[in-house]
């Protein structure tokens, strides 16, 4: 066992901390608390191979490993979640889709631009009666000789303002139920989209969350992903390594909270002392960084299994699950520690709690993930 990173990974590391620490930092409270989303920001990961980390350089990405994308996700997550899961379905659930499972064409018209992020891309699944469930999708990709038509309204759609490449699941054959469902690459400049009201998030706020609906959208048949009816699969498999990416924003919003909770504790006395001196306070962080050391550890095993071409859809779900209930509860703790201060936005602490809150949910619920980790463990 190598628990050693090399030096590409830590050099990778230490600049996705460099620039969360130095640049992301500076209006991360003002654009959480007005919405505004962090397009300068995403220009400059993408400057620095951030937005197609994964992408086999031949198709303009940065060729890095999962382990370095853990390692980016869990810096920048420190700071920013918003930028974080932008990057993240960017990488993960597009740029992975379209690289793993499109075609040629599709890899030279749409993954290029997504993997030197001129482009950001977006994942439709989830609908307003199909978010768990995801099996019952009500939107429909009719079979019209050519083209499919798109029809139906997909909800809590991260990027869907500022991407502009859909990737859309949907039901062609009803009767043939999840075996009959397709995924599209669809423009979003495609005639008869529209999108619904900018969600008012509670964490995140920075990213755009919005319903996108179809009317009639004519989709080219040469934009559909692999075989005919293999959108329900390529969905599951895609969100496989999603969730290493929302598992990594986990584990980073837990761990900036605990280094913030450190820092603050060594600073702050109380009863003639700095608090961390308290046992009160010390037990906490000591629980604070157990926990967040296991969900590492989970994280860099699901990235690692990836890499090395071992099946790893159990390890991210666990990974998924384990590192979100982490981060709701170090979060919890950090506001805590930092009593009334840790109330206010200028701590930042009580911001990563509301960011805690969401990884516990999209991409899968913890309650989703768990269902998915006993499958695994019951199948024959
Ligand atoms: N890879 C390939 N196939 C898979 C699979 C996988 N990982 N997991 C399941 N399947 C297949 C099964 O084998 C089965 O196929 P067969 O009938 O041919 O055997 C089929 O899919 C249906 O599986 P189940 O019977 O297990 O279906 P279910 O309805 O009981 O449960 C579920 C499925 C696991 C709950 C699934 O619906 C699920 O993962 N739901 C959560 C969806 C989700 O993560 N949504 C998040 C939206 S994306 C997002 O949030 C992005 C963003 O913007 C941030």
């Amino acid at each position: 066992m190598d628990f050693q990173f090399t030096e590409e990974q830590i050099m990778i590391q230490q600049a996705a901390r460099d620039y969360a620490q130095r640049e992301l930092i500076k209006d991360v409270i003002e654009r959480d608390e007005k919405a505004i989303f962090p397009t300068h920001h995403i220009k400059a990961l993408a400057e620095l191979g951030f937005m197609g980390m994964l992408v086999d350089p031949k198709y303009d990405g940065g060729g890095m490993d999962t382990v370095s994308y853990v390692l980016a996700m869990e810096e920048i997550s420190k700071i920013d979640s918003s930028c974080a899961v932008v990057m993240s379905v960017n990488n993960s659930l597009v740029c992975y889709g379209i690289e793993k499972y499109g075609s040629e064409a599709q890899k030279e018209k749409y993954l290029r631009p997504l993997a030197r992020g001129e482009k950001i891309g977006a994942f439709l699944l989830s609908e307003p009666e199909a978010g768990s469930d995801a099996t019952h999708q009500r939107t429909t990709a009719e079979d019209k000789g050519d083209h499919y038509l798109l029809n139906g309204t997909k909800n809590w759609i991260t990027n869907a303002a500022s991407g502009s490449v859909y990737i859309v699941i949907a039901q062609t054959y009803p009767e043939k139920k999840h075996k009959g469902i397709n995924a599209l690459i669809v423009d979003k400049d495609t005639p008869g989209i529209s999108l619904g009201p900018h969600e008012n998030k509670m964490g995140m706020r920075s990213s755009d969350t919005h319903s996108v609906m179809f009317t009639d959208v004519k989709v080219p048949k040469e934009n559909r992903i692999g075989d005919d009816g293999f959108g329900f699969s390529f969905a599951m498999k895609t969100l496989e390594g999603g969730r290493i990416g929302i598992a990594s924003q986990a584990l980073g919003i837990a761990s900036g909270a605990l280094e913030r909770s450190i820092q603050y504790s060594k600073e702050r006395k109380a009863f003639g002392t700095e608090i961390c001196n308290h046992q009160a306070i010390a037990f906490k962080l000591s629980d604070m960084a157990t926990r967040i050391e296991c969900a590492r550890l989970l994280c860099l095993k699901s990235a690692w299994m990836k890499d090395n071409g071992q099946p790893y859809g159990i390890m991210s779900a666990m990974a998924k699950q384990y590192a979100s209930e982490v981060a709701m509860w170090v979060t919890t703790e950090a506001v805590q520690i930092h009593g009334g201060y840790g109330y206010v936005r200028e701590y930042h602490v009580e911001r990563l709690m509301r960011e805690a809150k969401l990884t516990q949910i999209y991409e899968g619920t913890s309650e989703v993930q768990k269902i998915v980790i006993s499958r695994y463990l019951i199948k024959d």
